[in-house]
Parts: structure tokens; sequence; C-alpha cells
């Protein structure tokens, strides 16, 4: 059975209904199962780049957050961690793979004793295990993170552009990024490439694309 297209704005503003009772993972994900934007009305919030994939808001409140996330073939993300919080991401158009990673432990574990965050970071030795891969296209699988899967790096597969949506409960500022070469973690910000459909990054802030930091590093726009 085919998904229910919506307008951007009829989309956000079912996803705020959820906000009136306790927004759980399984209650959002049949929507999104069900559920695809409309992609006509998706074009202010795309926005593609050769050096990085862009995180373009969407909807944000104290609640949740709805981004669009574009990519080019051979782009991914480092592999990092989503503080507990709950995410939904459905692929409007093309091919990602979600490669999910089990905390086995770590030299600073007493860093996750803190309030309001998963962990400080700041392990330099560090035990994570790979685990299943998840494939995502359109009207497939809706990749989620929730308490106990919260660690995985989302990869593009083949050589078409990928839009992506993703929707998280509550929004966050920064996260836990691993680098298992050298076996270290560490807290990187994330900032968004546009808000509400406007470019908020000034070429200036951009670091030097590399290889093995694909992320936007723009310092975060306030
Ligand atoms: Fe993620």
């Amino acid at each position: 059975m085919g998904q229910k297209l919506l307008p951007v704005g009829e989309y956000v503003d079912h996803l705020k209904s959820f906000e009136r009772e306790p927004i759980t993972r399984d209650r959002v994900l049949e929507f999104c199962l069900e559920t695809a934007v409309d992609p006509g009305t998706l074009d202010r919030y795309l926005h593609f780049r050769d050096d990085m994939y862009t995180r373009n808001l969407i909807f944000r409140d104290e609640a949740l957050e709805l981004m669009a996330v574009c990519w080019k073939p051979g782009q991914r993300t480092v592999i990092h961690t989503h503080n507990g919080q709950l995410g939904w991401m459905a692929v409007q158009q093309g091919h990602l793979a979600v490669v999910n990673y089990k905390y086995l432990g770590c030299n600073a574990a007493d860093n996750q004793n803190v309030a309001g965050l998963d962990c400080l970071a700041g392990a330099t030795e560090l035990d994570i295990d790979r685990r299943e891969v998840q494939e995502c296209y359109p009207g497939g699988a809706v990749n989620t993170v929730d308490k106990v899967q919260t660690i995985h790096q989302v990869v593009v597969q083949g050589r078409e552009p990928v839009v992506s949506l993703h929707i998280y409960s509550r929004p966050i500022d920064s996260c836990v990024a691993f680098d298992l070469e050298q076996r270290r973690c560490y807290r990187r910000e994330l900032s968004y490439y546009s808000k509400y459909g406007d470019v908020v990054v000034r070429e200036g802030d951009l670091a030097p694309a590399s290889a093995a930091s694909p992320m936007p590093a723009a310092r975060p726009p306030r």
C-alpha cells in the first residue's frame, strides 16, 4: 500500500499533535511508515554541497525537531550517539544505510554521570561493537534511535543524491562522536546549514573539506 503524501506544513501539524500525549517511538514510527512529505513542498529546504551533507531545519520547539538532510554520493556521518533522544529517519529520495553500534565499555565511563547529557565523552580507550545494518529507501524501513539503540553511522549508498527527513525528540545541539582508529570519543557541536528555508552558514565558518570529517564543521548559529 502506498504512503499518504502530505504538504510539509501539514506534516509538521501532524507531528505537533503528538505533543498532546507522551511521545513514544511507536506512535511516531507508525505515522512515518504511513506518510511521506509531498516532495514539491520541500524544495526550499534542500541544499546539496560537494564538501559535506547539510542539515536543514524545518520545525523545532521544546519537544520536537524536523529537519531535511541532503546528501551527495560518497557522504556519510561519523559514528555518533543521540544523547538518549528518540529519533526517526525516513528517506524521501535515494538510498541510505544505517550501521548500528553497541557500546561495550571505555576508560571514562564515569563521564556518563552528568545531568542533561548522555556523556561528557573524552575516553581514550573504548570498545564499541558493530552490529546490524539497516537499508533505508523511500517507502521502506524507517530507522529509529532510542534509549537502547543510540549509536550509529549513516552512509549514502549508490550514485543518487539523497534526501532524508529526521524527526528528533527532544532536540539536541551536540552529540558524542567516536574515532575508532584512535579509539577515542569526543563531544561535537551540531549546527544547521539552513533554518526555515534560509541558509545560515557563512562560507568563512566552514572548515576545509576533509575525507575523515565530512560532517558540517560550522560553528552553531545562535
Ligand atoms: Fe544519527
